[in-house]
């Protein structure tokens, strides 16, 4: 697929902070299944996107905050990478590769699903991980989040399994991914 414009993914700085916190509540609920309560959604949103819930992810270590930017300048994008298994102890013996990185968070606006810029910022995930030594990256995403789950498949990683996952006191279900890195995702050669 080609990309309606290529972004620039680069470290998030407090600047950012803002337009990455509109952006994660507007997509947020996009991850989560029809059944989710609302209260819920907000309460996650509340307690985990805010720009103050958000700041404490450029002063951890270990954890990289990511903006996506079109040409423009505009917010097209943003991930949360989170080294090793820390975003999940509970997933450390579905992940077979070490040293691994988790990405916490990885939401593309609306506008530009489809586009391919989604792609484009694993790919940067991927070189930036790779290039620092990670030998996987794994994931987490709702097993009702059909698109995500489809566009992970694609990309090269594979289910390893379930784990539980809390939004706003609601437990849900999510899918365990890993991709090792080193291989090509699948349709790149
Ligand atoms: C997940 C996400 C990053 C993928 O980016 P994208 O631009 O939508 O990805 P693509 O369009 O390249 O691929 C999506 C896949 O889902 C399919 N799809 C599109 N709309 C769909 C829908 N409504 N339901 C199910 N599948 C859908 C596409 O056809 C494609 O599959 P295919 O390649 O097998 O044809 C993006 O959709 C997003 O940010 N979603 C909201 C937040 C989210 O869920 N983030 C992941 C949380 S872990």
């Amino acid at each position: 697929m080609i990309a309606s414009v290529e972004p620039t993914v680069e470290p998030a700085v407090a600047a950012d902070l803002g337009p990455i916190a509109a952006l994660a509540a507007r997509t947020f609920p996009l991850a989560c299944p029809p059944d989710l309560p609302r209260d819920s959604i907000d309460a996650f949103i509340a307690r985990h996107l805010s720009t103050g819930a958000l700041s404490v992810h450029l002063v951890t270590p270990g954890h990289e905050l990511l903006a996506a930017r079109t040409p423009g300048g505009r917010l097209a994008a943003y991930a949360l990478l989170v080294d090793g298994i820390e975003m999940d102890p509970a997933c450390a013996d579905q992940i077979l590769h070490r040293p691994t990185v988790g990405i916490s968070k990885l939401y593309v606006d609306p506008g530009h699903h489809g586009s391919g810029i989604a792609a484009l910022v694993l790919d940067d995930v991927v070189r930036r991980c790779a290039g620092r030594g990670a030998r996987s990256l794994w994931l987490a995403t709702n097993v009702a989040n059909t698109r995500a789950r489809r566009f992970y498949a694609r990309q090269g990683f594979a289910e390893r399994g379930t784990r539980t996952f809390d939004v706003g006191g609601v437990s849900n279900t999510d899918v365990v991914y890993e991709r090792e890195l080193g291989g090509r995702a699948p349709g790149q050669d």
